[in-house]
Parts: structure tokens; sequence; C-alpha cells
């Protein structure tokens, strides 16, 4: 089932999520409809507090469903390893129309647990990494325009409050 998502501005969004417990019916329902919620919007990645749920818990495929090898589910995700740099154009289901270039690490590695409650090891460069890093933020709170050099931060912000001060956000 596909579930509204959320849009910045909304509080879920900007707090920290906490951990997943059991990986119950709840928490697989909620795996399914992230997956379709994702697919739905084109998207590369989805995190759970994009959909209110202020749980721990990102689903990934930088395929975008072309590939569905390419399907990650990452339960109580960790970033374990960070090197390298760079600084490529990123956006986000819950800011859509505004895009950054934004500064990550050029490789990392997750590790996490799959659906099943087993251990996952992702190790992603390029996209997959940013994606990895991006999902990370959302769990923690933070939006891809928080880590935008000011002067773009605040005239995505600024543009923001005026959609939604005229209900179209
Ligand atoms: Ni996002």
């Amino acid at each position: 089932m596909i579930r509204p998502i959320l849009r910045y501005g909304a509080e879920a969004l900007h707090c920290p999520a906490v951990g997943v417990g059991a990986l119950n019916d709840t928490v697989q329902t909620l795996i399914d409809d992230m997956i379709d919620t994702m697919y739905a919007a084109a998207g590369v990645g989805l995190a759970a507090p994009q959909v209110g749920v202020g749980l721990r818990l990102f689903v990934a495929d930088p395929s975008s469903g072309r590939d569905g090898s390419q399907l990650r589910v990452v339960i109580n995700p960790e970033l374990v390893e960070a090197d390298g740099a760079q600084r490529e154009e990123e956006g986000c289901l819950s800011l859509p129309g505004f895009t950054g270039h934004v500064p990550r690490s050029a490789r990392v590695v997750a590790t996490g647990l799959d659906r099943e409650g087993s251990s996952v090891r992702i190790e992603g460069e390029g996209l997959l990494a940013r994606v990895l890093q991006h999902e990370m933020d959302h769990l923690d709170g933070g939006l891809f325009v928080d880590r935008l050099s000011g002067i773009r931060r605040d005239l995505i912000i600024r543009r923001v409050r005026k959609l939604q001060r005229t209900g179209k956000w």
C-alpha cells in the first residue's frame, strides 16, 4: 500500500528515529508499504520517518525498480566506514522540486539487519554511497538541505515557506 510521503516541515522528519525492536507483522507491512511508496514516487530511497514512522529503517534501490536485485532493506543501520569525498546533486521525496549539491563521502559501508533479522553489510560507492548517507541522515532527523551552504539552504527554505503560506506544500 502506498503511504503519503511527509514533506519538509513535518515534525517526524526533523527528529531522530528510534531503533526497531521486534520484526513483527507491523514492521513487515511498513517495509512492504515503503517499497511500494518508493517505487510509486520513482525514488531511489525512502526512510521510515518520511512516512511518519519514527523507526530506524530505510529501503533503497539506486536503480529505482529497474533492477530488482538492487533493492535493499536496512534495519537499525550504522555507517561503519566512510572515506573519500564526492559532491553530486541530490533531491528528496520530502522536498519535491528542490535539489542541491551535497558534500558526501565517496565510499561508505553500512551494517544493519535485513527484514528477516540477518546481519547485512552494504558497501557502496557513487550513487549507492550517496543514498546510504542520505537515508542515514533521515534517521537522525536531517534532510539534505541541512548539509548545503547557508545561501543555498536559505533559498530553498524560503521557497518552501512561501509554498507553505500559499497552501501549495
Ligand atoms: Ni530524502
